[in-house]
């Protein structure tokens, strides 16, 4: 499969439903129970909008033959609006097939996540692939839309460096055993 964009360790390319086993390991890996969202879930946004849903390769440093493995992925939804006062449109596990709307203009980003263990430079590399290409394949996009949890200080350093700003907040959003976090919803124009 042709790479969207890579360097000398690191490749992006379209999501296939073979991938799925490796983007829920990454899953497992990058949000503690409670937070985490389910296969049927994933399957359901790479049938939906598999233009929108990306994988990050990097080389595998344990094999000897230079093998890339999934270790990020990053995937999303087009929205005909931004919601107003609609907390609902934001949950975990919410159905794509109700909410992409392939014309609209709202780019929204219902997931990313990259291994431990790659990263360091690859989550915004995999971040500002995914952003470019997807707003050069779909020009009807005017805004790129997104909820982060308050406590995913890293994440919230790329989106912040990246010009997103901080749109709204939906309190105790992020339900764990024992505790909550809110999402913080972020925006940027385009
Ligand atoms: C978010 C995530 C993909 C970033 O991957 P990564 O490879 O670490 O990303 P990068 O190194 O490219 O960028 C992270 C940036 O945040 C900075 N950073 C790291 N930890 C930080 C912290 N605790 N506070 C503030 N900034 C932090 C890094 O220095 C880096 O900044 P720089 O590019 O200006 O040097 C990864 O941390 C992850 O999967 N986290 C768990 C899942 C998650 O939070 N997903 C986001 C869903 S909204």
């Amino acid at each position: 499969m042709v790479a969207l964009a890579s360097d000398r360790t690191k490749s992006v390319h379209r999501a296939q439903i073979a991938d799925l086993d490796a983007i829920m390991r990454i899953e497992r890996e990058c949000f503690p129970a409670g937070i985490r969202e389910t296969k049927d879930t994933f399957e359901s946004r790479l049938t939906v909008f598999p233009e929108g849903f990306l994988t990050l390769k990097a080389l595998d440093s344990a094999s000897p033959s230079g093998n890339s493995t999934i270790s990020g992925y990053f995937c999303s939804e087009i929205w005909d609006s931004i919601p107003q006062e609609a907390q609902d449109a934001y949950q975990l596990d919410h159905d794509t097939g109700n909410r992409h709307c392939k014309d609209g203009s709202v780019l929204y980003i219902s997931s990313f996540a990259v291994l431990p263990a790659v990263r360091g430079g690859a989550g915004r590399f995999l971040f500002k692939t995914a952003v470019s290409h997807l707003l050069l394949c779909f020009p009807s996009i005017q805004a790129i839309h997104f909820i982060v949890n308050e406590q995913w200080l890293a994440a919230r350093h790329i989106y912040e460096t990246e010009g997103f700003s901080y749109t709204g907040q939906i309190p105790a959003f992020f339900r764990q055993q024992h505790r909550t976090d809110s999402a913080l919803i972020m925006t940027k124009k385009v």
